[in-house]
């Protein structure tokens, strides 16, 4: 199986929680810095439509940035899943390969009770929407919630068990309303 991972942070030197969990996967997995790729924001998609298309398993890893992801991958989104490829007559070039979210909310009140109101995977339905437009099977998102306090010990673990989701051949579903 082969997995490809496009992390979508602005800064990823700079950051802590996503830097950890990309540092614990080591050389195995093929790990793609989009913002530095294309910092113009001008994606190459025919390139990007090649590594996708060589993949099983496509997880997209980014900070929570107002209950979304960073700008840059909806951008990516616009442009790569396009008509004919990703969906729509003849659309059929991500069929059955597995879409994976790895996002880091910085808060931890992703409860009704709380003051988020709304759970991680709830927020996270435009991707769990476009995964079925697209035919692929959407896995149960890596959440990392508290991004913004967690402690080292705590983040060192999350990034092993990153480094465990992913090396995971069965992994389960995510269900339509879960
Ligand atoms: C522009 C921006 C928007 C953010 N929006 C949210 C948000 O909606 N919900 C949340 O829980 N955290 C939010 N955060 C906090 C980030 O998710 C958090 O800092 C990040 O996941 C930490 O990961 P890093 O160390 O890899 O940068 C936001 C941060 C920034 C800079």
């Amino acid at each position: 199986m082969k997995t490809i991972i496009l992390v979508f942070h602005p800064d990823l030197a700079h950051s802590r929680v996503n830097k950890t969990l990309v540092n614990a996967l080591g050389q195995e997995f093929e790990v793609r810095d989009m913002y530095q790729l294309y910092p113009d924001f001008k994606i190459d998609v025919a390139t990007e439509k090649r590594y996708l298309e060589s993949a099983d398993r496509i997880v997209l890893q980014f900070p929570m940035y107002w209950y979304s992801s960073p700008a840059l991958l909806k951008q990516w989104l616009d442009d790569v899943l396009e008509f004919g490829w990703a969906y729509g007559v003849g659309g059929d070039a991500l069929k059955q390969k597995e879409l994976l979210i790895a996002v880091s909310p910085g808060a931890d009140n992703y409860r009704r009770e709380g003051f988020a109101k709304y759970t991680v995977t709830e927020l996270l339905r435009p991707f769990q929407a476009t995964s079925r437009l697209i035919q692929m099977k959407y896995l149960k998102p890596f959440i990392t919630v508290g991004a913004s306090s967690i402690g080292e010990q705590e983040l060192l673990a999350q990034a092993q068990k990153y480094k465990d989701y992913l090396s995971t051949v069965e992994l389960t579903l995510l269900d339509d309303f879960e």
